[in-house]
C-alpha cells in the first residue's frame, strides 16, 4: 500500500494532497464524528479527478467525495474501518461564469453556495438554494445530496435548478453533460440520475445552473403559532394570499428559540410573547410586501390562529430572525443521544404526525424530549428525539420503529432533505418495496460494479459492487 500511496501523491501533484494528519477538519464531520481514511485528495481540474479515479478503479481504492463536509447524515467521510480516499472538491472553486441574459450560471463543484447566490444577486438575479450552512457547503454537495433548504416552497429543490453537469464516472471516464437547455427530450435525462446520488455513481465536477430573477424586496414575518391544529389552514391562507411572494414558511419550536437566545447574545429576542410554537414567513417581491404580509397577519389573529407576531423593519431585523431560525439545530442544545428524523410528509397532514409521534414515543419513555422544526410549507420537519440517557439503549429500537412506521402510514420519507449517508441506510432500505430497491442496485452495479463510490452510503454496504 505505501508504494500505492507513493505512486498517487506522484500523480496528484505537490498541491494535490494531503496526509490525514493535516487535514482534520476534512475527517470530522459536522456532529463531531471523527474518521479516517489513506489520503486527502484536492485536485484542482477534471482531468486530475478523472486521473485519480482511474488510479484507485485500478487498485480498488474506494473514494469518498466531500464538497464542504456539511452533510448531517455521514454522507461525505469514510466509514469508520474504511481505507479509502477522500476526495475534497475544495480546490475546484472556480465561477466559470454568470449569465444573466441566459439566466444561467456555469460553475466547478466546489465553489461555495454563497459564492454563487452573491454573484447572482450582483448580475441580478437569484441562486435558489439556500440554508444555514451557506458559507460553507459547496455546488457540487448541495447537488449531490439535493439539499433543500430554506425556500424550496418558492424555488423548488436543488435538483430542478440544475440544467447540466459535467460528472467524472467510477471508471475515470468524464461525461461532459454541461448543457443549458430548457427542453431536451433526447433519450434519459441522466443528469438526474447523479443528482442526490450523494457521489455512489460518480464525481459531480462541473455544474451549469438556472438562475431567478432577483426579487429585491423582501420582509419577514415571525409570529405566535397560538393554535398548533391549524397550522394547516393557515399555510392555505399565506399561500392563498402571498401568491408567488410566499418565499418561506418555517415552524420553529419555542424551547429551541429559548436555547439560541441563550447561547448566542447576539441574537435579539424578537417577541416577549414565549410560545411552544412560532412561524416564521417570508414574502419577497419586486415591490413593497408589507399590505399582504399584515394583511395575513391581521386574517391568521383574527381567526385565532396567531396571537402576537413581528415585521421586520430593516434587513438587521429580518436577519436576525432568520439566524434565530439557522440556529434551531438541534445537536448542540442537547447533551443526550439523538434519535433522527428528516421527514417529509403531504403538508396537510403535519400536524397529524407532530401529535402522533409526541403520543408514541412518550409511550415508550415518559421523559424523552421531542424536538421538531423545518420548513412545514413543503412538508419537511427536522424531527428529533432526546430519550432519557439510562434508558437509550433501550428505547432507541421501538421509537425508531414507531416513528418510521408512523411516516410511512402518512404516505411519508423519513428521508426528506439531508440524504440518506451512512445515518439512514439501514432504515431506508425498509421504506423501499424490493422492485424500488432492486432497480437503484441495477443502477447502482451499472455504473460502479467494484463499489467503490462513497461505499456503504446511501445502500447498504453489501450492495455496493
Ligand atoms: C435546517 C437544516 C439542518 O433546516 O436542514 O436547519
Ligand atoms: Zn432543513
Amino acid at each position: 500500500m505505501a508504494d500505492t500511496l507513493a505512486q498517487l501523491k506522484e500523480l496528484l501533484g505537490p498541491d494535490g494532497w494531503l496526509l490525514p494528519e493535516d487535514g482534520a477538519h476534512f475527517l470530522q464531520d459536522i456532529l463531531g464524528t471523527e474518521t479516517a481514511c489513506l489520503l486527502i485528495a484536492r485536485p484542482a481540474t477534471t482531468e486530475q479527478v478523472s486521473d485519480l479515479v482511474r488510479f484507485c478503479a485500478a487498485h480498488g481504492i474506494a473514494i469518498v467525495p466531500q464538497g464542504g463536509n456539511t452533510n448531517v447524515c455521514g454522507m461525505a467521510v469514510p466509514l469508520s474501518g474504511q481505507s479509502a480516499v477522500l476526495l475534497s472538491l475544495s480546490r475546484m472553486n472556480r465561477l466559470i461564469e454568470v449569465n444573466a441574459a441566459a439566466n444561467t450560471a456555469t460553475v466547478e463543484a466546489g465553489v461555495l453556495m454563497q459564492t454563487l447566490q452573491d454573484a447572482a444577486a450582483e448580475a441580478n438575479r437569484v441562486f435558489a438554494p439556500d440554508w444555514g450552512a451557506r458559507g460553507t457547503a459547496t455546488v457540487g454537495g448541495a447537488v449531490a445530496t439535493n439539499g433543500g433548504g430554506l425556500n424550496v416552497l418558492r424555488y423548488g429543490t436543488t435538483r430542478e435548478q440544475v440544467l447540466g453537469l459535467e460528472v467524472v464516472l467510477p471508471d475515470g471516464t468524464v461525461w461532459n453533460g454541461l448543457r443549458s437547455l430548457i427542453k431536451d427530450n433526447s433519450g434519459y435525462d441522466l443528469k438526474h440520475l447523479f443528482i442526490g446520488s450523494e457521489g455512489t455513481l460518480g464525481v459531480i465536477t462541473r455544474l451549469v445552473f438556472k438562475l431567478h430573477p432577483r426579487q429585491p424586496v423582501s420582509q419577514s414575518m415571525m409570529a405566535v403559532l397560538d393554535d398548533m391544529s391549524r397550522l394547516g389552514e393557515f399555510f392555505d391562507m399565506a399561500r392563498d394570499m402571498g401568491g408567488q411572494q410566499l418565499v418561506a414558511f418555517e415552524l420553529l419550536p419555542g424551547l429551541g428559540v429559548e436555547k439560541a437566545l441563550l447561547r448566542y447574545p447576539d441574537l435579539q429576542r424578537p417577541l416577549e410573547t414565549r410560545a411552544d410554537w412560532y412561524l416564521l414567513l417570508k414574502f419577497a417581491g419586486r415591490d413593497d410586501v408589507s399590505a399582504p404580509l399584515l394583511e395575513l397577519f391581521e386574517a391568521g389573529f383574527e381567526q385565532g390562529i396567531l396571537s402576537d407576531a413581528v415585521l421586520s423593519q430593516s434587513l438587521a431585523q429580518e436577519q436576525n430572525l432568520w439566524e434565530i431560525r439557522e440556529q434551531m439545530i438541534p445537536h448542540q442544545y442537547f447533551q443526550r443521544p439523538m434519535l433522527k428524523w428528516d421527514v417529509s410528509v403531504p403538508v396537510h397532514r403535519m400536524v397529524e404526525f407532530l401529535e402522533c409521534a409526541e403520543v408514541e414515543v412518550r409511550a415508550i419513555d415518559a421523559d424523552a424530549i421531542c424536538y421538531a422544526v423545518g420548513h412545514v410549507g413543503d412538508g419537511n420537519i427536522h424531527y428529533s428525539v432526546f430519550p432519557t440517557e439510562a434508558r437509550a439503549d433501550e428505547v432507541s429500537s421501538p421509537i425508531y420503529a414507531q416513528v418510521d412506521a408512523l411516516i410511512w402510514s402518512l404516505g411519508g420519507s423519513i428521508v426528506a432533505e439531508h440524504g440518506v449517508g451512512s445515518v439512514f441506510v439501514d432504515r431506508m432500505r425498509r421504506q423501499k418495496s424490493d422492485v424500488e430497491y432492486r432497480m437503484m442496485q441495477i443502477l447502482k452495479h451499472s455504473f460502479d460494479p467494484q463499489g467503490i463510490m462513497n461505499p456503504g452510503k446511501l445502500l447498504q454496504g453489501d450492495d455496493a459492487g
